[in-house]
């Protein structure tokens, strides 16, 4: 027998974008994203004006969402909303709308684990996309995440490594600070390195045992050094960006990769699939796309608007849910941690 079909609105509001999907099935009808310009001119995500644009643009969008789906909110199956981890202002604004629309609706509610649906994501249905099979090794590199986690199937997940201090996010934006860059610098570094010399510059990898990470040591070495370099000329910066960019985006990307090497050799698993905002990286995505033929890995890049923070991700790990009826009342709690 056919599966029936299930129409999932999806609401994501963990940090500073505020999304919307539908989906049907695995399928995504629509993909909405409203981005919170207000935090560049600080300099990082303030939680406070986060929470506040959250409530004024979580109507707007899940209207978009629907309407580019053309889907009445009648046709819906459940709503599945990001439970954590997160900042709670942000994440309290997308669970009290997904909560009473569920109520009103009278349709099942399903909580959905923020890091569960980056690596998940690889299963929304897109043509000419193949899928990673059980098991596979997930790399979730974002502003707020680095972690290698081995996925078993769709609910069973281990955490293999983690950085022990900031994501690898921050520590190309916060490269990208001490560079004169604005918020979030990472896309520019990349934009930069792609024209510069990677090896011009070399930064100290840090040691860090077995499969975690760390990057708070190479932030501070590339202060060091930049303070260092400005003494002796201070048009440093200016005159050698685009080899400043590529020697930090190297380095950054040998740091991941050598964790990577020793998780396949830990594990036997040579599937590899990325997600999160800085696997848009080009230097990290041809690393990738090379180790495929250098060590007989197969990789999985989704497509751009599932790696950044979405809705669409959460809608697919709603839809598994939905299949396995794991669902929740309306005494579900928001979590800014939560146990994976
Ligand atoms: O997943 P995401 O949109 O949000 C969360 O942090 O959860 O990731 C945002 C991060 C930022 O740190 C941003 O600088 C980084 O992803 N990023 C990049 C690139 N595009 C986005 N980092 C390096 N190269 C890029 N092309
Ligand atoms: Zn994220």
């Amino acid at each position: 027998m056919l599966n029936p079909e299930v129409f999932i609105l999806a609401i994501e509001s963990s940090c500073d974008d505020t999304a919307a999907a539908v989906l049907c099935n695995d399928k995504v009808l629509s993909n909405v994203v409203a981005n919170q310009l207000i935090h560049t001119q600080y300099g990082g995500v303030v939680p406070e004006l986060a929470s506040r644009a959250h409530q004024q643009n979580i109507v707007p969008v899940i209207d978009a969402a629907l309407k580019k789906a053309n889907i009445q909110k009648e046709q819906l199956s459940a709503i599945a909303f990001t439970q954590g981890p997160g900042l709670m202002g942000s994440l309290l604004v997308g669970s009290s709308f997904a909560k009473s629309t569920a109520l009103a609706l009278g349709i099942p509610l399903i909580a959905v684990n923020h890091m569960h649906a980056h690596i998940l994501a690889h299963f929304i249905d897109e043509e000419g996309y193949d899928k990673p099979e059980f098991p596979f090794l997930a790399l979730t590199i974002s502003g707020g995440h680095t972690q290698i986690v081995k996925v078993n199937n769709f609910f069973d997940m281990q955490i293999i490594g983690e950085t022990t201090d900031d994501a690898v996010g921050e520590a190309f934006d916060k490269s990208a600070k001490i560079l004169g860059l604005p918020y979030p610098g990472g896309p520019l570094v990349d934009k930069y390195a792609q024209l510069g010399n990677p090896k011009a510059f070399p930064f100290t990898k840090p040691k860090v045992p077995r499969l975690d990470f760390s990057f708070s040591g190479l932030k501070t070495a590339i202060l060091y050094f930049i303070q260092k370099e400005k003494q002796k000329n201070p048009n440093f910066i200016d005159e050698n960006l685009n080899d400043i960019c590529a020697s930090i985006q190297h380095t950054i990307i040998q740091i991941l990769m050598d964790k990577l090497k020793l998780a396949v050799q830990e594990t036997g698993i040579k599937q590899i699939a990325i997600g999160g905002g800085v696997s848009a990286n080009s230097g990290i995505r041809n690393t990738l796309k090379k180790a495929e033929e250098k060590y007989g890995w197969k990789t999985f890049v989704p497509k751009f608007e599932y790696t950044t923070d979405n809705a669409a991700m959460i809608g697919i790990v709603g839809y598994q849910k939905f299949l396995s009826q794991n669902f929740e009342n309306a005494s579900v709690v928001s979590k800014a941690r939560i146990q994976f």
